[in-house]
């Protein structure tokens, strides 16, 4: 039984997402997740992850372990330890053409891919809220405080407008547009810029309470500007965005970098996405001159371009 899950970005609102402000998330296809689940001779259930050079015996991996920890999970909301395999014991395969730690929501891509190809084998039909909370408790290994947007997103395989808390809103994209992706190449833990944020909120409330603001107002923005097919009005409020990001520390010089290159090249605008540190950022382009923004984007150093349609 194989499943498979997309990547994500996010357009607008992360780090303020944490803190209950709006996030505007989408899909990304062209990179994907994948897992299977077979029969083994083996007694147990073996997981075989080469992207992380994993192979091991489930009871073997620690209790913080993500794909452990789903697996487990799994295990025990249905009970399914004792049916594991017909033959003695399952094998478990997981690929991803994903980026680890890039922002572009691997972990919780795996995680979905992971529990849709256990439930097709186990033959055990769970709803896409029953996978999303799932997901969102192994998002908390990597993460740390995770506001559970990518979890959604990716389970939901849709484009949201995200409020930690509340009801899930996929929202309609009014024209497409086009985004172009660069990595910096620069590995990246969520984690870590995430607890820093939370270090600089803790010190001066006021000020960061205001940057959150304003971010979540851009997100509000953003959003009736996709859904009234008006998408140029975003290269501006990515900028703006990305402003605010650098302002909460979480820029860094080769994301600066590439922001530049992408506006110097023709984008309407640009920013991180994600977690940032390193990992991606992204560029709104007129699709005629998307290619030339990646090149520009490869030519300052990006390690990798992926030129997506938002529809
Ligand atoms: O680094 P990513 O793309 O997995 O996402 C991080 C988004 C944050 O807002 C920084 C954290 C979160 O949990 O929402």
């Amino acid at each position: 039984m194989k499943s498979s899950a997309p990547g994500k970005i996010i357009l607008f609102g992360e780090h303020a997402v944490v803190y209950h402000r709006p996030a505007l998330a989408v899909p990304v296809n062209q990179v994907q997740a994948e897992a299977e689940v077979l029969d083994s001779d083996s007694a147990g259930v073996w997981i075989h992850a080469p992207i992380i050079n994993l192979h091991a015996e489930l009871s073997t991996l620690p209790p913080n372990h993500a794909i452990g920890s789903v697996i487990r999970q799994l295990f025990s909301t249905f009970q399914l330890s004792s049916r594991a395999g017909e033959k003695g014991g399952i094998a478990i395969n997981i690929s991803s053409t994903i980026p680890i730690a890039s922002g572009l929501g691997s972990g919780a891509a795996v995680s979905v891919a992971l529990i849709r190809a256990l439930a097709a084998f186990f033959s055990l039909s769970l709803t896409n809220n029953q996978i999303n909370e799932m997901v969102y408790e192994a998002e908390k290994i990597h993460h740390g405080t995770p506001s559970g947007i990518d979890n959604t997103v990716i389970t939901f395989n849709q484009p949201v407008y995200f409020i930690k808390g509340q009801p899930i809103e996929t929202f309609a994209v009014g024209k497409p547009f086009t985004i172009v992706i660069g990595d910096t190449g620069v590995p990246a833990p969520t984690k870590e810029s995430v607890s820093d944020v939370r270090k600089l909120w803790l010190r001066d409330n006021n000020k960061y309470e205001n940057i959150f603001d304003e971010i979540g107002q851009i997100s509000l923005i953003a959003r009736r500007s996709i859904q009234s097919g008006k998408p140029e009005l975003l290269g501006e409020l990515m900028n703006e965005n990305h402003a605010l990001l650098q302002q909460l520390t979480v820029s860094s010089p080769e994301l600066d970098t590439l922001v530049f290159a992408a506006r110097e090249a023709g984008a309407l605008g640009a920013k991180l996405s994600g977690g940032g540190r390193g990992g991606n950022m992204i560029a709104l382009a007129k699709q005629a001159e998307a290619k030339q923004v990646a090149e520009s984007l490869i030519k300052a150093g990006a390690k990798n371009t992926i030129i997506t349609e938002i529809k």
